[in-house]
C-alpha cells in the first residue's frame, strides 16, 4: 500500500465544540486577583474590556462549549488543517521515531491565531462593540485579529512591538490590507507608552508594554474592547480545535503520540494541541506534553510561579503564573511571538503540578532545526514554531540513541514567509544566541 503523507478531514468532521479542561483539573487553580483590591476577580471586573460571552468562557465549568455556527462558517475557510507525517525529516534524522505535525500555517494569516480571533470578534460583535484594540509581537496575532474583525465588520487597532514593526514590515501591511490601523509600541498614543518612551526613547518594546497600551486604549473608550491573542483561558479554549482535529487524524494514522509538543509564547498553540491530550493523561495515558520556549525568554523553565501582572504598566489583573517579572524586556530574538514575560495561568498550573514538561532552546539551534525542516519537508516555519521543531528533532534523536520507536506529534503553529529577514541573518551567519538576563526587580 502507498504510504500516506497527509491526513485530512472533511469539513463535516470539524469539531462542533471546544474542549474546556477547567472542570477536569485535579488540583484547584489560584484565581486571578483584582489589582486594586487584591480580591479574586469577578465577571463584572472584566466587563469594561471584554464581552460577557468571553468572560463566561474564561470561568466556565462546562466540559464542552458549542462553537457558534457563524464562527464555524468562517473557520471552514481553512479548517480542518492537515496533519502530516514528516517522513523525509525522519529519513534525514535516520530515526525509528514517527514524527507527525499539525500544520496551522494554512490559515489566511498564516498561523493558529485566527482560531481565537474569529471567536473573539464574534462575541464582541454580538455585544455591540465597534472596535477592538490589541497588541502584537511578530504581527501574527495582529494580522489574525485584523482579518477576523474585518469579517465581522468591526474596526481594529493594533499596537505592534517596535522591534518587530521594523523587522517585519509585511505583517504590518497585512494588517492595513485587512483594514486595521497599526502603531509601533511604545507609542505616544497612551499614558503607558509615553511613560516608557520618557525612560528609554529607543525602547525595542515588548509584548508586556504593547498589552498595556491596548488595555488602556480599550479602558478609555466605551465602544472599544480589548482582545488578547494568548494567555487567557478562553484563548486556550478556542485553540483546542487543533488538538481535537489532531486526535481524529492520529486515529486515521493508527497511532497514539508518546509526546505532544508545541512552542510556547503565552501558551495558546501549545494548549490547543495539548489540552485534548491532557484529558487522556488524567485518565491514565502516559502521553507526555512538552512546551518549547526560547532560552532568551524562559518563563516556564526559569521563571517563578507567582502572582504577576500580564502587562508592563500593571494595568491587568494579577495572574498566578510562571513569570520573569512584568518589567522584563526580552532580548531581540526573531521569534517575536515568544517574547512574553509570563505564561498562561492554566499551563503554568499544569506545569507546577507535573502534568506538563518544558524545555528552553537557544536561537541558533532552533534555526538549525528550521532549516533542516524546510529542506526536508518543504515548509519554511515561523521562528516561533521552529522551537517545536527543535524539540521534536531532539525527541527523534533520543529515540535513535535508544534504538526505539517513539511517536512524536508537534504543532507547526505558522509559516515564516514574513520572517525571511531572520533567515537572511541566519544564512549570513549573523544570528546570535541570547542568554537570559534576569530583570533587576528593584530597578
Ligand atoms: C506562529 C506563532 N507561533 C506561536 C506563537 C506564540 O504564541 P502562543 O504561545 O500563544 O501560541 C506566536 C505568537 O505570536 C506565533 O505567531
Amino acid at each position: 500500500m502507498p504510504e500516506t503523507t497527509k491526513y485530512v478531514l472533511t469539513e463535516a468532521e470539524m469539531p462542533a465544540h471546544w474542549v474546556n479542561v477547567l472542570p477536569s483539573l485535579k488540583e484547584p487553580m489560584d484565581p486571578p486577583l483584582h489589582p486594586a483590591t487584591m480580591k479574586p476577580l469577578t465577571p463584572d471586573d472584566l466587563a469594561p474590556i471584554f464581552p460577557m460571552g468571553l468572560i463566561e468562557q474564561e470561568m466556565s465549568m462546562q466540559p464542552e462549549i458549542d462553537i457558534p455556527g457563524e464562527v464555524i462558517d468562517i473557520l471552514k475557510l481553512w479548517r480542518p488543517t492537515p496533519l502530516y507525517r514528516a517522513r523525509r525529516l525522519e529519513q534525514a534524522l535516520d530515526t525509528p521515531a514517527h514524527i507527525y505535525y499539525k500544520y496551522e500555517g494554512v490559515s489566511p494569516a498564516g498561523s493558529h491565531k485566527p482560531n481565537t480571533a474569529v471567536a473573539q470578534a464574534y462575541y464582541n460583535k454580538k455585544a455591540g462593540i465597534r472596535r477592538l484594540a490589541t497588541e502584537t509581537g511578530a504581527g501574527q496575532w495582529g494580522s489574525a485579529l485584523a482579518l477576523a474583525t474585518r469579517l465581522f465588520g468591526l474596526e481594529c487597532t493594533v499596537y505592534m512591538v517596535k522591534v518587530s514593526y521594523h523587522q517585519k514590515p509585511y505583517r504590518r501591511l497585512m494588517i492595513n490590507t485587512w483594514g486595521g490601523e497599526i502603531y509601533p509600541s511604545p507609542s505616544d498614543r497612551t499614558q503607558s507608552g509615553r511613560a516608557i518612551l520618557e525612560q528609554d526613547p529607543d525602547s525595542p518594546g515588548s509584548l508586556g508594554i504593547a498589552i498595556s497600551e491596548a488595555v488602556e486604549d480599550a479602558a478609555t473608550h466605551p465602544d472599544t474592547n480589548y482582545s488578547l491573542g494568548s494567555v487567557l483561558n478562553h484563548v486556550c479554549l478556542h485553540q483546542t480545535v487543533i488538538g481535537l482535529e489532531a486526535k481524529k487524524q492520529m486515529a486515521l494514522a493508527g497511532e497514539e503520540p508518546d509526546v505532544v509538543i508545541g512552542c510556547f509564547g503565552g501558551g495558546s498553540n501549545f494548549a490547543g494541541i495539548a489540552l485534548p491530550y491532557l484529558l487522556d493523561r488524567f485518565n491514565g495515558s502516559p502521553v507526555r506534553l512538552l512546551a518549547a520556549e526560547p532560552e532568551a525568554c524562559p518563563s516556564l523553565t526559569r521563571g517563578r510561579f507567582d502572582y504577576d501582572y500580564g502587562d508592563t504598566a500593571g494595568l491587568t489583573p494579577l495572574l498566578k503564573m510562571y513569570t520573569l517579572g512584568h518589567k522584563f524586556v526580552p532580548p531581540r530574538i526573531h521569534a517575536g511571538g515568544l517574547r512574553y514575560h509570563g505564561a498562561a495561568p492554566l499551563c503554568s498550573h499544569l506545569l507546577r503540578h507535573g502534568w506538563l514538561e518544558a524545555k528552553a532552546f537557544p536561537q541558533l539551534a532552533v534555526f538549525d532545526a528550521a532549516l533542516q525542516f524546510a529542506q526536508t519537508e518543504g515548509i519554511i516555519p515561523a521562528p516561533e514554531s521552529a522551537h517545536a521543531i527543535r524539540a521534536a528533532v531532539d525527541e527523534a534523536l533520543a529515540a535513535r540513541e535508544e534504538g526505539r520507536k517513539r511517536v512524536i506529534l508537534f504543532n507547526l503553529s505558522g509559516h515564516g514567509h514574513f520572517d525571511m529577514s531572520a533567515y537572511e541573518n541566519y544564512l549570513a551567519g549573523k544570528l546570535e544566541n541570547f542568554g537570559y538576563q534576569p530583570v533587576d526587580e528593584e530597578g
